[in-house]
């Protein structure tokens, strides 16, 4: 068997260049590849639900923003499927039976729910489909045997919970599901993008992003506004490197061409680091590269996008193509659960047969 990938986004907001290193920029090297026999790519607006119950209106509006920047970024719906969580209902099928398979204590240690939990403060009263979220996470990676899941860092407790299940249900009922493994960025700067202002995670509270799809001037401002190594006041300072944020985006974005272009006079990220450190390096020559590395890189992604903001109805059209082909793999995948699970009982012969005979008596 071939290998499969199943990732996706919550449509919570426009993606921003976290996403972008952290995942996007991967998956579209992983489709072009050739080496997946299958890719889909979940837009996740029940999971997104889950904690904007009172707000689906953010949810219907952001769908159309997260697909065109997954086609902004290169995602192919001729090689990519693309689809809507709630668009396949044999997902909440799955979720289902899988919920027997998961006890509440597990749930509480899962590290991501514990910490959203927090963040939120929804300690006292979370939703019972926030909380289980984890396990339609596993019914959304399971429903496409997916074998690979490239996402971010913070989505690792998912994962292993998402095998747990697996290798539970594989145990209980006979080998069904596929066991799958995560596959993380392969950068550390890519792992986890701060934001901006330096705070461990880009977030649209924390109003630190700067987005796919941001104009050249915005990108422009929000870069030249960095926190960068609060301690380097003078040019002559010896700089720090490690957790400067303009540093961390360079680890991520920059290249060897955008030294030949923009910076030639350093060899590469290893030789303008050390220069920082020395002293004798301003934060503006650092800020003013990495404005040019970003725009370089985003240039193309805008562009893209422009050109698909103009057909919005195809943007839907592929939505909903993705959604009716992902929606018959995960009825295959539910019948075999069924068909594991001896609850296909129209399906089954001998069910019917051995009733029978226990009445022929
Ligand atoms: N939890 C992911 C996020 O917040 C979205 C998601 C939902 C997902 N189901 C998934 C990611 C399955 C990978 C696999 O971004």
């Amino acid at each position: 068997m071939g290998k499969i990938i199943l990732t996706g986004d919550r449509p919570t907001g426009r993606l921003h260049v976290g996403h972008y290193v952290g995942s996007l920029r991967r998956r579209v090297e992983l489709q072009n590849s050739g080496e997946y026999e299958k890719i889909y790519i979940m837009i996740a607006d029940a999971q997104a639900l889950t904690d904007n119950a009172d707000n689906p209106e953010k949810v219907r509006q952001n769908i159309v923003e997260v697909a065109l920047d997954y086609l902004s970024c290169g995602l192919d719906p001729a090689k990519s499927t693309i689809f809507i969580q709630s668009m396949v209902p044999e997902l909440t099928e799955l979720s289902f039976y899988y919920m027997n398979l998961v006890t509440v204590s597990r749930l509480q240690r899962n590290p991501t729910v514990k910490s959203e939990i927090q963040m939120r403060n929804f300690e006292t009263s979370i939703p019972v489909g926030f909380f289980t979220y984890p396990i339609s996470q596993a019914a959304d990676i399971t429903a496409f045997q997916a074998t690979t899941v490239p996402v971010g860092e913070d989505q690792m407790p998912m994962i292993e919970q998402c095998r747990e299940i697996v290798h539970k249900f594989n145990t209980v009922y006979g080998e069904t599901l596929t066991m799958p493994d995560i596959m993380l960025p392969d950068n550390k700067a890519c792992l986890r993008l701060p934001g901006t202002d330096g705070k461990a995670k880009m977030s649209k509270s924390l109003n630190n992003c700067i987005y796919l799809s941001d104009t050249e001037e915005e990108v422009k401002t929000k870069v030249m506004s960095m926190f960068t190594d609060p301690n380097h006041l003078k040019v002559s300072d010896p700089g720090q490197v490690e957790g400067n944020p303009v540093f961390i985006y360079l680890e991520a974005f920059s290249k060897p061409e955008h030294f030949e272009e923009f910076l030639p006079e350093y060899a590469g990220i290893e030789e303008l680091e050390e220069h920082y450190k020395r002293g004798g390096l301003g934060d503006v020559k650092v800020k003013k590269f990495l404005n040019n590395v970003l725009q370089a890189e985003l240039a193309p992604i805008r562009a893209r996008r422009q050109e698909w903001e103009k057909n919005i109805p195809a943007v839907y059209e592929i939505l909903k193509k993705g959604s009716e082909e992902a929606q018959q793999v995960a009825a295959q995948t539910l019948r075999d659960v069924r068909a594991s699970m001896k609850i296909n009982y129209f399906d089954d012969a001998a069910l019917i047969k051995e009733q029978m005979e226990k009445y022929s008596k």
